[in-house]
């Protein structure tokens, strides 16, 4: 299938591993022209290296997405996106009682704020130029909070719920909006997680936890002209570990 977006230029936040990695690497496959964005320049180098194999080599911008500073920085040198995918690491996993208001701004500036102010900014060239697609990476924890992980439960529900009004707001100018979900995906993150991640496995109805590159090519679906009648949906990309009942 053609998804029909060779061509156009995507920035990718997170991009460095995991599953913005993923993403940019799906991404490039169709032709895009992507931005890769993370904190650390050396294992973006390395990651814009992997997916130039393969053609061009992507631009890189080492910078915080949490940050005002961060974001215009990826902006100048990737002004007019047509697709944008965010994605920052996710908040660390600690009992609710102690967690202070720092830790809770933090969340909210990377998990929260990173895409609201993003797509914020991006938005209305997408809908002047006819044609725009946001995917925000967030979390299964939308669907079935994860003790200890309250911080992600929080923060990603808020977004969630900006996007669900945002995402009507624009959909008559050729712009979707839509939040990717990844559950127990094997990427640092999840074995950062340590036994939490084995018990979330465990209950995988598929028996494994997911590829990577399966999150990757579910989001370049949902940038593609195919995809033109989804928007403002929360599709998990879990091996079916959420049901409806949770
Ligand atoms: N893997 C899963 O199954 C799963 C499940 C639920 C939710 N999630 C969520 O999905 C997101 C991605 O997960 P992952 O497993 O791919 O995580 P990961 O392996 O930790 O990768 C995170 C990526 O984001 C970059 N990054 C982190 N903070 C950043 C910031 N403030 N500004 C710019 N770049 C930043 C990292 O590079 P630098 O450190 O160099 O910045 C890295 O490239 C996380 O929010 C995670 O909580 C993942």
């Amino acid at each position: 299938m053609d998804l029909g977006i060779a061509g156009r230029r995507a920035l990718v936040c997170g991009a460095s591993r995991g599953l913005g990695f993923a993403c940019a690497a799906a991404l490039a496959d169709e032709g895009v022209a992507v931005t890769l964005l993370a904190r650390h320049r050396d294992t973006l180098a390395a990651a814009a290296e992997r997916i130039g194999a393969g053609g061009v080599v992507p631009q890189i911008v080492a910078a915080d997405i949490a940050t005002e500073t961060g974001r215009k920085s990826v902006l100048e040198a990737c002004p007019e996106p047509d697709i944008v995918v965010t994605n920052a690491g996710g908040p660390p996993g600690m009992d609710f009682r102690a967690l202070t208001k720092e830790d809770w701004t933090a969340a909210i500036e990377a998990n929260f704020l990173s895409a609201v102010e993003l797509i914020r900014l991006t938005v209305d060239g997408m809908t002047q130029r006819g044609f725009g697609r946001i995917v925000n990476v967030t979390s299964l924890t939308v669907r079935s909070p994860v003790p200890q992980l309250d911080l992600s439960n929080a923060t990603r529900l808020a977004l969630t719920g900006y996007v669900a009004g945002v995402a009507r707001q624009v959909a008559p100018h050729h712009v979707t909006i839509n939040n990717l979900l990844p559950g127990t995906i094997a990427t640092e993150r999840i074995r950062d997680l340590g036994d939490t991640a084995t018990k979330l496995i465990a209950k995988v109805p598929m028996g494994r936890a997911g590829r990577p590159e399966e999150f990757g090519v579910a989001c370049a679906f949902l940038c593609s002209t195919r995809a033109a009648y989804i928007t403002g949906q929360n599709i998990l990309v879990d091996g079916g570990l959420c049901s409806f009942t949770v």
